[in-house]
C-alpha cells in the first residue's frame, strides 16, 4: 500500500516538472501546418479544396498559409465546410462540421503565424481517383455531344439520352456526375430508361434536345412525367452518391441514361459535355436502392410573403428503409423538412435544413432507418418572397412552380431501399413487401 502511494506521488511530480518546462509561457505549442492542421483538410476539405475541384486547393503548405485568416473566419462562422443541417434534429454519416476541437486547432494556428512545422510529421497525401470523388469508376458514361450554351436568356431544359451499352444487368454501388462546364449547372436529373420503357422513345439518341425540339405530343409530353428510377441527382456543393454496402441501383443491361440538365446562362457562349461516373456493386446486394419524391406543384406564394409554408405528404405502399434526403427549391426556398407522422398525429423531424440554393446537399441517415407500409412522411418548405430574401429577383411576383430559377419548386427527393426484385412500378402497388428474394 504504502508503495503505491510512493509511486503515485512520484508520478504526480514528474507531471508537475512536465507541464512547468514545456510551456513555459503557459499556452500549449502551436499547431502546425503538418502535424494538426493538413489531417483535417484532408478529412474535411481537400473533397472540394484540391486542383480540379470546385474550389481552390488547400493541398500544401503553401496554399493554406496563403489562406490561413480566411480558413480561421471560414470554419468560426461555421460556413465551411457547408452544412445547412440543425443538428438538433437527425445524425449524418455525411455530415462534414468540424469538432470544436478541430476549430481551435484551425484558429489557433492562423493567430499564432501560421507555422509549418516538420514535414516529417505529416500524414501520407490522400489519392483521389482523378477527377473523381467516388473510387475509380468501373464505367464512365460521357454525353456522346457537347451541349452549347448561349450566353444569355433561359436556356430550356435539356435531355441528351446516353445509351449504356452494357450487355448485363448491373448493380451500381457508387455514382457521380461531372459537368465539364461546373459553372452553368443549376441542376441535372440522371434518369435510369430500361429497355422495355416507352418513355421518350421519340427523342434522338446521343445529341441534346429541349421539349420544343420534340415533333410529337407524346414526346413533348414525355419531358414533364416519368416514372423511370433516378440514378444521381445533382445540384451545385451536393456529394456523390456512395450506398451503403448491400443497398444498390439497379441498371438492367441494355438500358440508357437519360440526363436531364438545367442550365444557367453565365455571360459567355461555352459548351457542355457532362460524365457520369458508377463504380458496380462488387456482388448483388439484398436491397435495391430507389429514389422517391414528395412534390408540391400546386402552391402560390403571395407577392411579399416572407413565410409562405407549402407541404406534401405521401404513405410508403410498402415496407422500405429510408436511407437519406435531398431537398430542392429554387431562390425563395428558406428553410425545409422532412417528417414522420406517427398513427397518433404525432409529428417526429427527420432533418431541419435551413435553404440555401448555392449549397444543394444530401443528408445521408447514419442509421437507416427501417419504415411500415402505411407510415406517413411529410415535407414541409417555407419561401421567403419579402425584399428582405437577398436572392429574390422580384419580390412583388406572385410565385408558383415552374422550372426557371424565378419560379419556385418543392421536392424532397428521398432514397428507400427495398427488396432486391422490387422496381418502381412494383413497389407502389400495395402488399408487395413479401417479395421473392433477390436474383
Ligand atoms: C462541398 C465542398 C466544400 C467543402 C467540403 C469545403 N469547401 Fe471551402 N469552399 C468551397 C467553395 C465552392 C468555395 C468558393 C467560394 C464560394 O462560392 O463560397 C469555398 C470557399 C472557401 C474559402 C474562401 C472563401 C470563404 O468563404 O471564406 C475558404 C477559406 C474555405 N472555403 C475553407 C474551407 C475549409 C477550411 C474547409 C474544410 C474545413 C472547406 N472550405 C470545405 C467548397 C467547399
Amino acid at each position: 500500500m504504502k508503495r503505491t502511494w510512493a509511486i503515485l506521488a512520484a508520478f504526480g511530480a514528474t507531471l508537475l516538472l512536465h507541464t512547468a518546462t514545456a510551456s513555459p509561457q503557459n499556452s500549449p505549442p502551436a499547431p502546425t501546418f503538418y502535424h494538426d492542421v493538413l489531417p483535417i483538410l484532408q478529412k474535411h476539405c481537400q473533397n472540394c479544396h484540391r486542383p480540379g475541384e470546385m474550389a481552390m486547393p488547400l493541398v500544401t503548405f503553401d496554399q493554406a498559409t496563403a489562406h490561413a485568416k480566411a480558413i480561421a473566419e471560414s470554419v468560426n462562422t461555421r460556413r465551411m465546410p457547408p452544412w445547412l443541417a440543425d443538428a438538433n434534429f437527425g445524425h449524418f454519416s455525411n455530415d462534414p462540421s468540424l469538432s470544436p476541437a478541430e476549430i481551435n486547432t484551425l484558429t489557433a494556428w492562423a493567430a499564432r503565424g501560421a507555422p509549418a512545422g516538420d514535414s516529417r510529421s505529416a500524414p501520407p497525401a490522400l489519392h483521389w481517383a482523378r477527377g473523381w470523388n467516388i473510387s475509380s469508376p468501373d464505367a464512365v458514361l460521357e454525353m456522346p455531344r457537347a451541349v452549347p450554351l448561349a450566353p444569355e436568356g433561359d436556356i430550356d431544359y435539356t435531355y441528351e439520352i446516353v445509351p449504356t451499352h452494357f450487355n448485363e444487368d448491373r448493380w451500381v454501388q457508387m455514382a457521380e456526375l461531372r459537368p465539364s462546364s461546373r459553372e452553368h449547372v443549376h441542376h441535372a436529373v440522371v434518369y435510369i430508361r430500361p429497355p422495355g420503357s416507352k418513355w421518350l422513345r421519340s427523342a434522338p439518341v446521343g445529341t441534346p434536345f429541349t421539349t420544343e425540339n420534340l415533333a410529337d405530343e407524346r414526346g413533348r409530353r414525355d419531358t414533364h412525367w416519368t416514372d423511370s428510377d433516378i440514378l444521381i441527382v445533382y445540384a451545385p456543393g451536393s456529394s456523390p452518391e456512395m450506398w451503403p454496402s448491400g443497398m444498390a441501383k439497379f441498371i438492367p443491361a441494355g438500358s440508357d441514361l437519360v440526363i436531364q440538365m438545367h442550365y444557367m446562362a453565365m455571360g459567355h457562349t461555352a459548351t457542355d459535355r457532362t460524365s457520369i461516373g458508377v463504380v458496380f456493386a462488387k456482388e448483388a446486394p439484398g436491397q435495391r436502392v430507389l429514389t422517391l419524391q414528395l412534390t408540391n406543384d400546386h402552391f402560390v406564394i403571395p407577392p411579399r410573403d416572407s413565410d409562405y409554408r407549402v407541404e406534401a405528404r405521401g404513405s410508403l405502399p410498402n415496407d422500405a428503409t429510408l436511407l437519406q434526403f435531398f431537398p430542392h427549391m429554387h431562390w425563395r426556398g428558406k428553410k425545409f423538412e422532412y417528417n414522420l407522422i406517427h398513427l397518433d398525429g404525432r409529428i417526429e423531424p427527420l432533418l431541419k435544413v435551413r435553404w440555401d440554393f448555392e449549397w444543394q446537399l444530401s443528408y445521408e441517415l447514419a442509421k437507416p432507418l427501417p419504415l411500415k407500409a402505411g407510415t406517413v412522411l411529410q415535407a414541409v418548405a417555407w419561401y421567403d418572397n419579402s425584399g428582405s430574401n437577398p436572392h429574390n429577383p422580384d419580390p412583388n411576383q406572385e410565385v408558383r412552380w415552374g422550372e426557371q430559377t424565378y419560379d419556385e419548386m418543392m421536392v424532397g427527393f428521398f432514397d428507400v431501399a427495398v427488396a432486391a426484385d422490387l422496381d418502381k412500378w412494383k413497389y407502389f402497388m400495395r402488399g408487395n413487401n413479401s417479395a421473392a428474394p433477390a436474383q
